[in-house]
């Protein structure tokens, strides 16, 4: 079973993995499990300080390393005898992506130290942190939905976490490329402003081949359309080329009856 111990000054936050669909479900099948541990629980004044100013002026707080120092011991005790890799939810750090979600699904135990503030005391960082991961090139409040992201995307890949076991398998990017377009009843909508709209016939066709090559043909046109640096970075199977000449000739067919 996979651990996630978190580092969070909002342990209420985490209802939203551990209470909802899908990463809740796998909780109660014990195919993961979650602790919050609250930094203040690590201060030793009445006001259970966790942040100071910053040396050298500037606006803003810095969490302290001593409460996020005894965090993290708490959290390895949690793990016992797991190796555990210890992550900072960071702008700063490698941008998140599938291969990332693979790479660390792998790790028996994670800690995520979810940060406020400024920032944390850079020494902490320097001392007891393995990895920075950003969640993109924005700056949210706080390390707690990082943190989230990052555990719904890991327990999706976890085996056992999804009903259907091939839904992860056909998702966006697992092998290079974005999920085809999905559909489902009734055959033709008849809504105030959609009306007439129908399911593409090969889905009702039942013939599972042709339903497989439309889904991956649909799939590279989506992805060449909205993601080409994704169709850039990989090579092309055979079937894929092909499929992508088709559609070439599909697309430039159009464009003349069209003129
Ligand atoms: C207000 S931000 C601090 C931003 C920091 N001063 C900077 O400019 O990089 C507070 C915390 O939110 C988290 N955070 C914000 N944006 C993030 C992102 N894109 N990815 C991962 N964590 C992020 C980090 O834990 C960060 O320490």
């Amino acid at each position: 079973m996979m651990d996630f111990q978190v580092i969070s000054l909002f342990p209420e936050m985490f209802d939203a993995v551990t209470r909802h669909g899908i990463t809740a479900r796998a909780l109660e099948k014990k195919i993961y499990s979650v602790n919050v541990i609250n930094p203040r629980d690590f201060t030793q004044d009445n006001h259970k300080t966790v942040d100071d100013r910053p040396y050298g002026g500037g606006p803003g707080m810095v969490m302290l390393a001593d409460p996020l120092e005894k965090a993290i011991k708490a959290a390895k005790q949690q793990q016992g005898n797991i190796k555990s890799h210890v992550i900072h939810l960071s702008p700063r750090g490698v941008p998140l992506n599938h291969k990332k979600v693979m790479e660390l699904s792998r790790h028996p135990g994670l800690i995520l130290l979810a940060s406020r503030y400024e920032g944390v005391d850079e020494r902490l960082l320097e001392s007891l942190v393995d990895e920075e991961i950003s969640i993109g090139d924005y700056v949210l409040s706080g390390g707690e939905l990082p943190a989230m992201v990052l555990i719904d995307a890991i327990v999706r890949q976890l085996p056992g976490a999804l009903g259907d076991a091939d839904s992860a398998v056909e998702d966006s990017f697992v092998d290079g490329l974005l999920d085809c377009p999905h559909y489902t009843r009734p055959e033709v909508l008849s809504l105030e402003n959609m009306t007439g709209l129908k399911v593409p016939e090969v889905l009702l066709s039942g013939n599972h081949a042709k339903i497989r090559e439309w889904r991956l043909k649909q799939s590279l046109l989506l992805t060449r359309a909205k993601r080409p640096d994704l169709l850039a970075a990989r090579s092309l199977t055979k079937e894929e080329a092909r499929l992508l000449k088709e559609l070439d000739t599909e697309l430039s067919a159009q464009e003349q009856a069209s003129s």
